[in-house]
């Protein structure tokens, strides 16, 4: 099987690069993996795109890339749409076109955080910004072509919020600020779920291939991704502070020197959703009727638990 992986230097990119190693080094029939960055291909050239995607000829198409600045898309919206609906619209174009399967990734910001309670996949899109209407757009585009499709091509679209990985991040400029600052102030009233990107490419992977690597078949459409439990941006950074902490981490902040704010008290470019959690029983179902319990596990996992992990290993690893 040949698997071609876009965005190979973002955080989701990094993270299937471990996760798809740890997976098919135990194989004696070894999947052909490219894992394909901006050098490699321009993601704004639909050209050079498609040419790529018709040499490699891949039968897994992994988009792990994407326009992520948010504040930024605010005034290059050409450039975000391009990465966030076009080039998504070609990968599943041949997706469609050669019986492929194509895994792509999207966000809480395509809705507008006015919902109580959990968003479903199939409630209304209203997204807020730039980067949500281009994700959005991304989401519909793929959408439209499989619609028109029977055959053995189907498509995953991951919806996910608030990833942190190998790179720049939430976790990583909280714990930054914390090395030189007193006191930090964070948003209390925004609430969604933080979610570790190897968590969702094992996640991903879970849904798409078998214990062999070869592809699975499941029902094509987009699926919640995030770990159990739900925070606040201020709840992320008390938990983070505290377990670098925890690990011996040189802070001049603790988590009782970090003032709670509201959002309208640190306005941004772009505006965002206030509330972005998402209900992952679509997915919890597809994985307990294959009656899976690692993977329900795997799901189940608790974001606070993974977090303390996360940032035990940036300890360990000298980076805090
Ligand atoms: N980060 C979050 O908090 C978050 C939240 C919800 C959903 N998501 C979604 O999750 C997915 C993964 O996000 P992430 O955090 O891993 O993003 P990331 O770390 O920002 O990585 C995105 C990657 O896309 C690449 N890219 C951007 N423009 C490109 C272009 N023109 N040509 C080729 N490559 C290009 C970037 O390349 P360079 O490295 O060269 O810049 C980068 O490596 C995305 O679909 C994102 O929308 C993320």
């Amino acid at each position: 099987m040949k698997i071609l992986v876009f965005g190979k230097d973002g955080q989701l990119g990094k993270a299937f690069q471990e996760v798809l190693g740890v997976r098919t080094s135990v194989l004696l029939a070894k999947p052909v993996v490219q894992f394909v960055g901006r050098t490699e291909c321009d993601l704004a050239n639909g050209e050079a795109l498609t040419q790529l995607l018709n040499q490699f000829q891949p039968q897994l198409i992994i988009n792990a890339s994407a326009y992520t600045e948010v504040d930024k898309a605010e005034t290059e919206s050409d450039l975000a749409f391009a990465i966030n609906a076009r080039a998504p619209e070609i990968m599943a174009q041949y997706a469609a076109d050669h019986g492929a399967t194509f895994l792509h990734y999207s966000t809480d910001y395509v809705f507008d955080g006015e919902k109580y309670g959990f968003y479903l996949e199939d409630d209304i899109r209203n997204p807020l910004g730039v980067y949500g209407k281009s994700k959005a757009a991304g989401e519909e585009a793929i959408a439209r072509i499989f619609a028109s499709n029977n055959d053995s091509s189907q498509y995953a679209i991951f919806r996910t919020s608030w990833v942190y990985g190998d790179g720049g991040n939430f976790i990583r400029t909280i714990l930054r600020l914390a090395m030189d600052r007193e006191e930090l102030k964070i948003i209390h009233d925004q609430f969604g779920v933080p979610t570790n990107a190897n968590w969702l490419a094992q996640v991903s992977l879970d849904l798409a291939l078998d214990e062999h690597a070869c592809l699975r078949k499941f029902i094509s459409g987009i699926y919640h991704a995030v770990p159990a439990g739900e925070t606040t941006w201020h709840g992320l950074a008390c938990l983070a502070v505290q377990a670098a902490l925890d690990a011996g981490a040189a802070l001049k902040v603790n988590p009782a020197s970090i003032q709670p704010i509201l959002a309208v008290e640190y306005p941004l470019p772009a505006p965002r959703p206030m509330n972005s959690r998402m209900s992952t029983d679509k997915l919890h179902q597809v994985f307990a009727s294959w009656g899976d319990m690692s993977k329900l596990e795997q799901l189940n996992q608790p974001w606070d638990e993974a977090v303390r992990s996360y940032v035990a290993n940036l300890a360990k690893d000298g980076l805090i």
